[in-house]
């Protein structure tokens, strides 16, 4: 069974969580260069990839099941996943914001909205009936207003602090993150066994489960 976990800020999170339900990896994932690791349980390894490549990973059975973001699995679709529990962790919010008054937005043409997330801001004005030009962006979105590439941004919010740094106000949310367990569809059949216990293991640690 191969387990992809996003590294960064989940990773961290969900460290402590495998710890809690006596698995060890054979060596710390948080400072070794290493990408697969061996764990004490002979029939668990464990992936440390890019958050955004969590749904990819498992959607092609790369790995059996992952840990990632409900802002990245929105983005992948969620094609060939199921999503069976909600970790909790990694929590935000991802809100529309920009300079104060933005997202009146200048009349003579649709608002410019920077983000890494294009579905979601494409989804989200789609909704709300506002015509959009949208900038993608990998980072640092809180950047694009300051300088005047786009009107707001579309970005995970959680503390303020580097919205308020950067003089921006959040305007809208759009929905609310947490990290997600994903399970490959044909995992799910093929070792459900072993995917129910893992997952039980996940619901006693977020005290979710039995
Ligand atoms: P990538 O490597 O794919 O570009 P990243 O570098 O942004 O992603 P992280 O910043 O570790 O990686 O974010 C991973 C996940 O953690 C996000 O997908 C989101 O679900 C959550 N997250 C991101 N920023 C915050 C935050 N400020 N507070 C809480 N959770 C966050
Ligand atoms: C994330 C997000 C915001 C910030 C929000 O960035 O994209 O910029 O955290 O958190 P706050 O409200 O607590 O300030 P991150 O630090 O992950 O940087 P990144 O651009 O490298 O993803
Ligand atoms: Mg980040």
């Amino acid at each position: 069974m191969t387990l992809a976990l996003s590294k960064g800020r989940i990773l961290e999170d969900t460290l402590p969580m495998l710890s809690a339900a006596g698995v060890t990896p054979e060596e710390d994932p948080l400072t070794s260069r290493k990408l697969v690791f061996a764990t004490n349980d002979p029939g668990l390894r464990l992936l440390v990839i890019r958050a955004s490549d969590v749904p990819t990973f498992v959607a092609y059975g790369a790995a059996d099941v992952g840990v990632a973001g409900k802002d990245v699995l929105v983005e992948h679709g969620g094609r060939d996943l199921y999503e069976p529990l909600d970790l909790g962790i990694a929590r935000c919010r991802m809100m529309v914001a920009g300079l104060p008054g933005a997202l009146d937005g200048p009349a003579s043409r649709p608002l410019r909205v920077a983000t890494k997330y294009v579905e979601t801001a494409r989804a989200h004005f789609a909704r709300v009936g506002r015509q959009v030009e949208i900038i993608k962006l990998y980072g640092s979105m809180e950047l694009a207003p300051i300088v005047g590439l786009a009107d707001v941004i579309v970005d995970l919010v959680d503390t303020g602090n580097t919205l308020r740094a950067n003089g921006l106000e959040a305007f809208t949310e759009i929905d609310t993150i947490s990290s997600r367990l994903v399970v490959n569809k044909a995992s799910m059949k093929m070792k459900h066994a072993a995917i129910q216990r893992l997952l039980a293991t996940f619901a006693t640690a977020t005290g979710g489960g039995d």
